[in-house]
């Protein structure tokens, strides 16, 4: 989607946009129209019921001797309740209405309407930033009927109109470089396993280099020698060999150089679960086991690219899980990097295995103040919170503040969930320091307790089970169906409230 940024003109082709308040009240921009089309506008209105709901749209043609082919009525709802949020869902609802609409460009008028709490230049960058999240599309493995598909979208670009054009082409900047973040996790999420495996994702990471990133991969051998022994029994059945990858973005001021914010991702290509081998139904979703290791690039990715004043370390493990005469068999017991060992009781509890690792080597080497780590780690999760929230478990109470918080203001949200002792023991192993299920009952808080077991005395910490929020099977305003990227415009906001220095 090519978007820009001008000044009201009322000459172009294409589609217009136009705000109808709540009650059915037209924005100065629509009243124009309504007499240019000799009162359509509001014959429109009054015949169809519009009454200017927030996202409620009416396409009007546009009438003879107009340039514009079509007028799109966007209803804003309430002008005291537009906020960034609410903005970019209006973005969401241009493109939901006019992707199919047979015309090339939409032109938004940008009224100034009175009780709106953000700025014009607030309010337009977040259209655009709302509908270019929402026309995302992977296809690029269609090769058939590209040009006939009729499902093929028609619009390719996006006209913002203010009367500070100027300065919402300047706050859609940092809203930019979180669009490419969340798209580059998109991206990740939606390829297949047969081309997303621990080598090619590396390949990936690589283009973050030239965003000032530092990569660093550990191969196997490396991985042998520090000891990472269930992150190599979850690798060891497939013909894919596995790595680990940290990319540095240090972007704090020299004059305060401080310990690093951590984001850790599980990084499975594929999960079959192993000789425990999961049901066929539905296999197929587990070429997204790697969201977490996706987000993670993603954040990197959108800090990196608007030159965050942060230290902040991402870390993946990147592994694929499959049954083979050299996979791991359950009963097999590991020793972690930390020491500490494990006897795994399901092959398909893999997740757990590879973050045990990861965290540990984060920590060892890149010494953080705070760890955020995200995994598609449990069905139970799902069971618990469905898809209209992320799991989240911390060990620290501000932090977990700071990430609901953070979760609103993104419309990324979490729910907390309770850690303890009495769940720990669930996972006491007879042999083992631990094994790696804890039984049916409250699945997705003893896979949160092994991963605190990892982490060190005084760390901040938070853990993020997003397998409920990875991919969606339905539109919903700025995430069209299919991987939502869910966590970076969340992990952005949290870093840029909480730990930019100002
Ligand atoms: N990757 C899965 C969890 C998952 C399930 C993610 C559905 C997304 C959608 C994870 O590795 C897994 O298999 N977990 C098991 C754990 C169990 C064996 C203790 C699960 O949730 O069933
Ligand atoms: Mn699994
Ligand atoms: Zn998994």
């Amino acid at each position: 989607m090519r978007v820009t940024f001008s000044r009201p003109t009322l000459n172009r082709l294409g589609a217009y946009v136009v705000f109808v308040a709540d009650g059915g009240k037209m924005s100065e921009s629509a009243n124009q129209l309504n007499k240019a089309t000799k009162g359509s506008l509001k014959r429109a209105l009054e015949s169809s019921g519009f009454k200017g709901a927030e996202g409620q749209t009416l396409v009007v043609l546009g009438s003879e001797g107009m340039v514009a082919k079509q007028i799109l009525l966007l209803g804003i709802g309430k002008p005291s309740n537009v906020d960034d949020l609410a903005a970019q869902s209006l973005g969401g609802a241009i493109y939901r209405s006019l992707a199919a609409s047979g015309q090339k460009t939409a032109s938004v008028l940008v009224d100034m309407i009175r009780g709106v709490k953000i700025s014009n230049a607030e309010f337009a960058a977040n259209i655009a930033y709302g509908c270019h999240l929402r026309s995302y599309r992977f296809d690029k493995y269609k090769t058939q009927n590209k040009d006939k598909n009729k499902n093929n979208p028609s619009l390719t670009s996006l006209a913002v109109m203010s009367k500070d054009a100027n300065g919402a082409r300047r706050k859609f900047v940092p809203l930019r470089s979180v669009l490419d973040g969340v798209i580059f996790t998109r991206d990740l999420v939606s390829e297949p396993a047969n081309v997303i495996y621990p080598i090619s994702f590396v390949a990936r990471l690589r283009s973050l280099a030239k965003l000032g990133v530092k990569i660093q991969v550990l191969d196997e051998k490396k991985m042998k020698k520090l000891g990472m022994g269930a992150l190599l029994g979850v690798a060891q059945g497939s013909a894919h060999a596995p790595r680990m990858v940290a990319m540095q973005w240090n972007g704090a001021a020299k004059s305060e150089e401080t310990s690093p914010i951590a984001f850790v991702g599980k990084g499975v290509t594929f999960d079959t679960g192993g000789i425990s081998i999961k049901p066929a139904g539905g296999m197929e979703d587990m070429k997204w086991d790697m969201g977490g290791a996706g987000v993670v690039s993603g954040v990197i990715h959108a800090l990196a690219s608007r030159k965050a004043k942060v230290n902040a370390v991402g870390v993946v493990g990147l592994v694929e899980n499959m049954p083979s005469s050299t996979a791991q068999r359950p009963g097999d017991v590991v020793k972690t990097m930390s020491g500490q060992t494990i006897e795994v009781i399901n092959t398909d509890a893999e997740g757990r295995l590879v973050l045990a690792d990861a965290l540990w080597w984060c920590q060892k080497t890149f010494n953080p103040h705070t760890i955020i780590d995200l995994a598609t780690l449990t069905g139970a999760i799902i069971v618990a919170l469905g898809h209209h929230h992320a799991g989240m478990f911390s060990n620290n109470n501000k932090l977990a503040e700071q990430l609901l918080v953070a979760g609103k203001a993104t419309g990324e949200e979490l729910w907390r969930m309770p850690l303890g002792a009495a769940y720990d023991k669930q996972v006491g192993s007879q042999i083992a320091d631990m094994k790696n299920v804890g039984g049916r009952d409250a699945g997705s808080i003893t896979a949160a307790q092994i991963l605190q077991r990892f982490i060190q005395e005084g760390v901040a910490w938070a853990h993020l089970d997003i397998a409920g929020v990875t991919w969606s099977k339905s539109d919903s305003p700025t995430v069209p169906k299919g991987g939502t990227g869910f966590g970076v415009r969340l992990l952005d906001r949290l870093v840029a409230d909480q730990y930019e220095s100002k």
